[in-house]
């Protein structure tokens, strides 16, 4: 039996993790998140606190720990540096601190947005990175203090994600059922990822010795645009969408133009491919009954 640790447990991928692995004989689960939940399965515990991440992590012992928090809003970043940095760089230092104190794994997640978006052809994880938001400059912080304080560290970059939570397949959603016109940026490229998909991935690394950065994207690549018209095909409803450009859709925080992953390691390594966005998005409309 291993004992799993995870942190941003209510989060979308923390959420896809539980499912997995609950009620599992093979895990005995450790759930936080920066607030507990209501049955208090998942207890509290702010990433961004170094004694009570030490003290929590330490008294459970774990094999294995799973960092899933963040802080995800990509536009905040950009008003609330600080936090952002205490979030997603400082947070992922204690925790790797503790987990290499105690010989323990980490799975850690990081982001497309740790490069630029320049490339015109998928990213390998040799590339170097160039983060052009608060979100991407504080999540890479976060990667080089996993990769220098723990030893047995797994980073994982993915992207678009999609699962329980607020995304952007619930947003397209609740503005269809609004019945307004919606405009859709059309020149960003990446790759949805369903949590379920990218939770399926860590178990499987998990019980690997094979530590490093990989990329950890669902396969294929699409506009947000051409997303939002998939959503609503296969939810059913009929939408005015309108495709805009970045500039017609300015936000605080610049996002890369161009941010598709070359899953290369996970190919090189392991043999491993995730699921084509396309069918990892049917299997995620499905299981939500929205069809
Ligand atoms: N979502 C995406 O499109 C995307 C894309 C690329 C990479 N990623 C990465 O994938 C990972 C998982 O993302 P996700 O989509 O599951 O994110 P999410 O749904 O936003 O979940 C993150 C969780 O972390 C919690 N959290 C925030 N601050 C915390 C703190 N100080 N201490 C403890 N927990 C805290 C959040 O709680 P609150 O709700 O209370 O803040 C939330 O439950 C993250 O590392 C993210 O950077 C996500």
């Amino acid at each position: 039996m291993k004992k799993v640790f995870i942190t941003g447990a209510l989060g979308q991928l923390g959420q896809a993790l539980v499912e997995l692995m609950k009620n599992k004989p093979e895990y005995q689960l450790y759930l936080t998140d920066s607030s507990p939940s209501e049955d208090g399965i998942v207890r509290r515990l702010d990433i961004t606190q170094e004694v009570a991440v030490e003290s929590e992590i330490a008294s459970f012992f774990p094999d294995i720990i799973i960092n899933c928090a963040a802080m995800t809003a990509v536009d905040l970043c950009e008003s609330e540096q600080e936090k952002a940095y205490n979030i997603n760089a400082l947070g992922p230092k204690y925790i790797a601190k503790i987990a290499d104190r105690i010989g323990a794994k980490l799975i850690h997640i990081s982001t497309d947005y740790v490069y630029d978006g320049q490339a015109q052809t998928p990213y390998t994880e040799e590339q170097p990175v160039n983060p052009v938001s608060v979100y991407g400059r504080t999540k890479n912080e976060g990667d080089v203090f996993v990769r220098k304080y723990c030893a047995k560290s797994f980073i994982l970059h993915t992207a678009w994600v999609y699962g329980e939570g607020k995304n952007f397949v619930k947003t397209m959603l609740r503005l269809a059922d609004e019945g307004k016109k919606i405009r859709v940026v059309a020149d960003q490229i990446g790759t949805p990822t369903s949590a379920l998909e990218l939770a399926r991935l860590i178990i499987f690394l998990m019980e690997t010795d094979s530590y490093g950065k990989y990329h950890a994207t669902c396969e294929g690549s699409t506009t947000w645009y051409d997303f939002a018209h998939k959503i609503f095909e296969l939810a059913g409803k009929r939408v005015e969408l309108e495709p805009i450009t970045t500039s017609e859709h300015p936000t605080p925080a610049k996002r890369p133009m161009y941010s598709v992953l070359d899953n290369k390691m996970l190919r090189q390594t392991h043999g491993y491919y995730m699921k084509d966005w396309e069918d990892a998005f049917k299997e995620y409309m499905d299981r939500m009954q929205i069809n």
